[in-house]
């Protein structure tokens, strides 16, 4: 099958390579020409790299830059079977495109779109076979990845769902299926690991380098929020939740910190700009954590119950299956586990009683208990069933 990708950016170039490694022929577009001369460099790049770490061989890797052909409009998309668009994250341009697009291809191809963002079910109001239209989210870099999100629209036909997991998993993926909601699974769940860490820090519970410990040494984290949100970048981390607090009507959940705000604007952005919440450059000294346990378990369950607080919301609200909300965020972004899990382990009435305390002693309404674990608590439920 031949796959069409717009837009030949960061996840545009990178899903080009992993269509073209799975053995397909792809065409990629940009309208903008250097954009096109950059990925083909990067590419290029990429593919000899991994010849000289011996991940690929010479033959190989020439056969998969072979099937990529860049292209400076979408004219030639006629034979996909399907395309996705990776353009800038802005509607009404994506709409436009995905028009244009429907007149070019063929009635049976499908068209993704791998905004983080927008809504899948607006971008699908652009076309007249809306069915057509699903959400196929990769995550940045897109080769090295597992996890892919599957997002049908209200619009989206059951074929065009089954088809679109099927071709995905078939490139060495992991998909699970998200509702149409902002954030979809990953976006939305993991926001209490940065919002409740800068709450934390901004509370003067403790600093930086304090958090990071109890999130990695107790909490079994491969990175520390802050040594994350540096590495994601400050700007981009920042825009992400202040969306996802736009999207879901201001509530106060998904509330985006000040302090990231001032380390957004004063340029401090992490680790691409030599300088965050840590410092980066040569002869920094490094920041030393206060290792005392009682506060870093503290710190742990805090953020952990939080992040348990809004799995089992998204789950409450069907956003995605149980198993589907656990294997994102423990294979997709690396959680020493499943979130759900994680809650039976801890046991659901533990996770309620946190979560009560931190709303009965600051009275907001961004630690409200998720009513599905008060009710599972109420009747002695897990998750999961255990042998
Ligand atoms: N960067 C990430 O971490 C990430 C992760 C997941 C999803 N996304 C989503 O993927 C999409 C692309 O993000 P990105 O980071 O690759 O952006 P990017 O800025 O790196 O690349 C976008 C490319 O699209 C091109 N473009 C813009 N309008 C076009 C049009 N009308 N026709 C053809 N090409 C056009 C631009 O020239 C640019 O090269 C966005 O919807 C974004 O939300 C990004």
């Amino acid at each position: 099958m031949k796959i069409g990708i717009i837009g030949s950016g960061s996840m545009g170039s990178g899903i080009a390579q992993v269509a073209a490694t799975a053995g397909h022929e792809v065409y990629l577009c940009d309208k903008n020409p250097d954009a096109l001369v950059k990925a083909r460099d990067k590419l290029l790049k990429i593919l000899n790299r991994l010849v000289e770490k011996g991940r690929l061989d010479d033959v190989e890797s020439k056969a998969i830059f072979g099937r990529i052909y860049f292209k400076p409009d979408f004219a030639s998309f006629g034979d996909c079977g399907l395309v996705i668009e990776a353009i800038i994250e802005n509607l009404e341009i994506k709409k436009s495109v995905f028009k244009e697009l429907e007149a070019i291809v063929n009635k049976d191809c499908i068209l993704a779109t791998n905004t983080s963002s927008l809504s899948v079910a607006a971008i699908a109001a652009a076309c007249e076979n809306a069915d057509r239209v699903i959400g196929i989210h990769f995550f940045n870099p897109a080769p090295l990845m597992k996890l892919v999100e599957i997002i049908p629209a209200i619009q989206t036909g059951e074929s065009v769902i089954t088809a679109s997991r099927e071709l995905i998993e078939s490139w060495g993926k992991l998909t699970v299926q998200a509702k149409d909601t902002p954030g979809f699974i990953v976006n939305r769940v993991a926001r209490p690991f940065y919002g409740e860490a800068l709450r934390i820090y901004e509370e003067g519970i403790a600093d930086f380098a304090t958090i990071d410990w109890a999130m990695t040494e107790l909490g079994g984290f491969r990175m520390g929020p802050f040594t994350l949100m540096d590495y994601i970048g400050n700007d981009v981390n920042y825009i992400v939740t202040e969306t996802v607090f736009t999207a879901f009507y201001f509530d106060p959940r998904y509330k985006p910190a000040f302090t990231q705000k001032r380390y957004s604007e004063a340029g401090y952005l992490g680790r691409k700009s030599g300088k965050g919440y840590y410092d980066y450059s040569e002869n920094a000294e490094k920041s030393i954590p206060n290792k005392e346990e009682k506060l870093g378990h503290q710190i742990k369950d805090r953020i952990v119950s939080m992040l348990i607080n809004e799995a089992a919301d998204a789950l409450f609200l069907n956003v995605a299956s149980a198993k589907d909300i656990d294997l994102a965020m423990s294979k997709g972004v690396n959680y020493p586990k499943g979130l759900l899990e994680w809650a039976d382990e801890i046991g659901i009435q533990n996770c309620v009683d946190r979560l009560d305390d931190l709303y009965n002693e600051y009275h907001e309404d961004r630690y409200r208990c998720s009513p599905l674990l008060r009710r599972m608590a109420k009747v002695g439920e897990k998750f999961y069933q255990y042998a």
